[in-house]
């Protein structure tokens, strides 16, 4: 018995040290794997690099790939088949997206075609570049991916908004210096009298019919009377003189989609005040402005007032990057977007402007990319990162991409003052534009009167602009809260039962983006 056990025990030491060696040896190699991992760099563990996109960072979008220049630079006049459509619908978002392609499902047009505040919420980071990569080694968990790669990457924010801060220090007045640190997009609306700032019935030169209310059978006008006060600070009175001796030799421009022509529109009204001005010249042409041949209508329209030599234009980008056709010669070809590379307009005719104001938003819905032909690419090839490609994220990158590409440009421009508007609200109850979706509310402030919140509403603008020279031109919360404020029923074009809770009635709403970006120049 006494043997037995004996044996027992020294079998079952023998075992509990075989046990302990191996705990012993797989604790070993667990140390050299994860000191490996440690040491390698984070690309060993990920597929060769033909396997990933890897997306470009601003050094790069600064050098033209000399194979591709002809892309760049296609003198090829581009019809935009959107820009044909809504000048037929006098319409932009609501009305043009079943005429080609696939038509979108309602829930598609939901989803993809919803304003930013139904956006989710993102994590917040601070380095735009890092999360450049993240997105697309989705695989790779952020905090490695940014740990990894913090060093490689070139930060391309050299900080020209202090530079152009000190060089208006210089020729303006204190004032205006005091202005720059308002946050306009804070305040109340006020009924003032001295609103509108024109007549929607005379500013035809100007203001096409279809945003023209005064011309449509719409009765009541009490949200021209409403004035926007920033808190906490006084806004300058906007007077044309004034902004053209502001803009003296200069050029104005907005790039974006309908809504920034609705901008540009209201802006000739506020420096005529609405008057004919037989006197100021169309220079459309000196910005390739010309109609193509078989096409409704140019790129862009600027026109310059000839007392100051000031030019104000717009050019549509409506997705606010580049788009070329694929095959020039077919008529039927795709189109590239190339997510990546900001609008050839700008590429070309940067250097010739003092203020620009760009924007995009409402395009990025599957409707428009399928009726145009426009197929997503990054870095020259078509894109095919599945996570790139959910509209929401396309557009995020887009406007990232673009913004930090002009704030890169800045040092080059020292007279350039940037901004990139935020998201313009639509305000579709009970519906979609397709589904009988309608803003009836006629009474202003309504829904409210006030905005008070520090950030913006539009998180992606406010995002892409942190840290870099571009400022945010923030309208989207004031404007929130205008419902009342679009064409609404009263749409020239729309077939009937069809709203535009999109586009603004002019004078309107716009015009207080305008009257910020005065206060901001
Ligand atoms: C937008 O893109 C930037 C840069 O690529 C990224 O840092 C940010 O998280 C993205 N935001 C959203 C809402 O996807
Ligand atoms: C505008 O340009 C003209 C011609 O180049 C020049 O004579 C004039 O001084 C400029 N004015 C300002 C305010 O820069
Ligand atoms: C008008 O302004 C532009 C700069 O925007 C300048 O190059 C041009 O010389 C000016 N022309 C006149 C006649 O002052
Ligand atoms: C471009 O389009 C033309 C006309 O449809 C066609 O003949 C040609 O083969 C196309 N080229 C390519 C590279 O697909
Ligand atoms: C808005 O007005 C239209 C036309 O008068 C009507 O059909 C629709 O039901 C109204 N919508 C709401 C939410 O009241």
């Amino acid at each position: 018995m006494k043997s037995y056990s004996f044996r027992m025990k020294r079998g079952a030491l023998r075992r509990r040290a075989r046990d302990v060696s191996l705990v012993l040896v797989v604790l070993l190699c667990a140390t050299v794997v994860i000191w490996t991992w440690d040491r390698a760099p984070t690309s060993a563990f990920l597929p060769p690099e033909s396997h990933y996109l890897k997306l470009q960072t601003e050094e790069k979008v600064e050098r033209i790939p000399t194979d591709t220049k002809d892309i760049y630079s296609s003198a090829t006049p581009f019809v935009n088949k959107d820009t044909k459509e809504e000048e037929i619908q006098g319409e932009e978002v609501t009305l043009s997206e079943t005429n080609q392609g696939k038509t979108p499902t309602i829930e598609e047009i939901k989803q993809e075609h919803e304003d930013i505040a139904t956006e989710p919420i993102y994590r917040k980071t601070p380095a735009i570049e890092d999360n450049k990569l993240e997105q697309v080694k989705h695989e790779v968990p952020v905090g490695e991916a940014k740990a990894t790669k913090k060093t490689h990457i070139k930060k391309t924010n050299l900080d020209p908004e202090s530079k152009s801060l000190a060089a208006d220090e210089e020729r303006t007045s204190t004032t205006h210096i005091k202005s720059q640190a308002c946050n306009y997009a804070k305040g109340k609306w006020v009924v003032d009298d001295h609103r509108p700032l024109y007549s929607g019935a005379h500013c035809k030169q100007w203001l096409a019919s279809m945003w023209a209310c005064r011309l449509m059978q719409r009765t009541d006008f009490a949200f021209e009377r409403l004035r926007w006060q920033p808190k906490d600070c006084s806004m300058e009175e906007f007077e044309g003189s004034k902004f053209l001796k502001r803009m003296k030799n200069k050029t104005l421009a907005f790039v974006g989609d309908s809504l920034g022509r609705q901008q540009f529109q209201s802006m000739m009204c506020m420096i005529t005040g609405g008057k004919e001005r037989p006197d100021v010249l169309d220079v459309g042409p000196e910005f390739g402005f010309i109609t193509p041949e078989g096409g409704a209508r140019p790129g862009g329209w600027a026109y310059r007032f000839p007392e100051t030599n000031t030019t104000v234009l717009y050019h549509w980008s409506s997705t606010l990057c580049d788009i070329q056709p694929i095959n020039i010669s077919d008529p039927l070809t795709e189109h590239a977007m190339h997510l990546d590379r900001p609008p050839a307009f700008l590429r070309q005719y940067l250097h010739k402007i003092h203020v620009l104001v760009m924007n995009t938003g409402h395009h990025w819905n599957r409707g428009k990319l399928n009726g145009n032909r426009w197929v997503m690419h990054v870095n020259g090839v078509r894109n095919t990162n599945k996570k790139l490609a959910a509209l929401g994220n396309a557009k995020n990158f887009t406007i990232h991409s673009t913004v930090s590409w002009v704030s890169s440009q800045l040092p080059l421009h020292p007279g350039l003052k940037a901004f990139y508007r935020s998201l313009s609200p639509r305000h579709f109850v009970g519906g979609e534009w397709n589904t009988g979706g309608s803003c009836n509310n006629t009474t202003p402030m309504s829904i409210g009167k006030e905005v008070l919140q520090e950030e913006s509403r539009d998180y992606s603008a406010g995002h892409a602009v942190k840290g870099t020279g571009v400022k945010l031109l923030d309208i989207a919360a004031l404007s929130h809260i205008r419902d009342e404020g679009h064409i609404s029923r009263f749409s020239i074009s729309a077939s009937p039962g069809v709203q535009d809770c999109l586009h603004w009635c002019l004078p309107g709403v716009p015009d207080t983006w305008n009257e910020i970006l005065f206060a901001m120049i």
